[in-house]
């Protein structure tokens, strides 16, 4: 047995976690601390049971309690744990090449690192050293879209929007930002998605008209930003942010660090508008976080400014490629793929809308439902004509996030703003109506107190 007790006293005092206030943590009597996860459903110490909703940070795709993934990693371990320097490992190379094979289009190479914030500052830095190789070394800018996360450290940090950014300047140079293509709150006032979608596209094409063409190295982007609670572009967007980086020259970066593997109802989120990016990265569900690793994988043509041996791209990283984590990788996808777990995404996630949809009748707070596959949002607004959020002072937030855990659900509200949902996809219909029905009484409580 776990004396809980004694854990949270202890994390209190040694251990720092992810955006968490330890004053706050001490005050609600110690962190969460769970032991035993199945599926959707997971375990705290005291043996009460909550569904994670979010699967662990939008990445436990195939579940918890996968054993034969376990199994995967002990045989591996059990044979070589890792590799001589200038050596490689037979699981790393068939993981290289089943990524290369359930991509889109033809991106065939891949660069394994550990985390998403890795692998999107291994994609920078590729589309800056392509330019260079290709002799246009001025292009260094990147465009991201505001409301966007992409990772937390160097580059990618100033990517995207957010709030984790003030404690860090100086801001890292040439990091430009597009408007976020949110059917929702169109900043370019479109009223419909795809004039949303159009003017949104056709501001990253502006942005590169006033920056000059010959400085810009690359567009990142989501295909669905999680970050704006899985707010879905028209479907003009990507064929037009495609065209345009193709007529400028511009490489196109697809983060599917959260889309990826299943997430959207396609394998990756890409497929969804036959996008095929020139770099694309990826994480969370590429092991379903059994371990850490993540990838940046690009096209030949990419691929081919690297060839020869003053072209060779400078960077190494101790555990990226580890083979421990490949073998993890390939067997969680062999799990994704016979379990079709990437259409029940679709089904499943079509179904869970529905019924997400079905509780703003009685929930005025709620401003919008959207989402695709097992991407899913709520925006909260309050007053559905003028889409205004809910301030601090109503309380709003608060109680949603105290009625949350009441209802032992694992979701938070990003202050009452937004609730984005990515539970595992082995989730059933079954587990959807269970869900709903619980934010359904949470909803009504917090709303209670306006
Ligand atoms: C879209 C996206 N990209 C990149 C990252 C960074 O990944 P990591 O936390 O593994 O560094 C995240 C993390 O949540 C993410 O949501």
């Amino acid at each position: 047995m776990v004396d809980t007790e004694q854990i949270r006293r202890s994390a209190l005092e040694h251990l720092w976690m992810n955006d968490r206030d330890w004053v706050q943590m001490a005050e609600e009597g110690g962190p969460l601390v769970i032991v035993e996860g199945n599926g959707i459903r997971v375990t705290d110490s005291d043996g009460r049971e909550w569904i994670d909703a979010n699967g662990g940070y939008l990445s436990v795709n195939a579940g918890y309690g996968r054993t034969e993934i376990a199994e995967a990693m002990r045989d591996q371990m059990s044979k070589l744990i890792y590799f001589p320097q200038g050596s490689t490992t037979e699981p790393l190379v068939n993981l290289a090449a089943k990524i290369a094979e359930i991509t889109p289009g033809d991106l065939e190479r891949s660069w394994p690192v550990t985390g998403g914030s890795e692998a999107n500052e291994t994609a920078i830095k590729i589309a800056r050293a392509y330019h260079k190789r290709r002799g246009e070394g001025g292009r260094y800018k990147i465009i991201s879209r505001r409301g966007s996360y992409h990772g937390a450290l160097g580059a990618v940090l100033w990517a995207g929007g957010g709030g984790m950014r003030e404690d860090y300047e100086p801001e890292y140079p040439g990091m430009l930002l597009a408007p976020q293509p949110d059917p929702y709150r169109c900043e370019r006032g479109g009223s419909t998605p795809s004039e949303c979608a159009v003017r949104c596209a056709q501001a990253i094409e502006e942005l590169i008209l006033f920056h000059g063409p010959q400085t810009v190295a690359a567009v990142l982007a989501e295909p669905v930003s999680a970050s704006s609670a899985a707010a879905v572009p028209g479907d003009e967007y990507w064929p037009l942010v495609r065209q345009i980086c193709d007529r400028y020259g511009v490489l196109l970066i697809a983060d599917e660090v959260i889309n990826g593997f299943g997430r959207t109802g396609k394998m990756f989120a890409s497929e969804h508008w036959d996008l095929v990016p020139d770099i694309m990265t990826m994480a969370k569900g590429l092991t379903s976080s059994y371990l850490p690793v993540a990838n940046a994988i690009v096209t030949t043509r990419v691929a081919d400014a690297f060839a020869g041996e003053d072209s060779v791209f400078k960077q190494s990283l101790t555990f990226g490629g580890h083979p421990v984590t490949a073998a993890a990788a390939l067997k969680n996808i062999e799990i994704l793929e016979t379990e079709d777990m990437v259409g029940n995404s679709t089904r499943v996630g079509a179904h869970f809308l529905e019924q997400l949809e079905s509780l703003q009748t009685d929930h005025p707070s709620i401003g919008d439902v959207r989402g695709i596959g097992l991407l899913l949002g709520i925006e909260f607004v309050q007053d559905r004509e003028t889409k205004k959020p809910f301030s601090p002072d109503s309380g709003f937030g608060t109680r949603l996030d105290e009625a949350l855990k009441e209802q032992g659900l694992i979701l938070r509200s990003a202050g009452g703003r937004t609730i984005s949902m990515g539970p595992p996809l082995c989730m059933t219909e079954g587990d959807t109506d269970e869900v709903t029905a619980r934010l359904d009484r949470a909803i009504g409580i917090a709303e209670k107190g306006l």
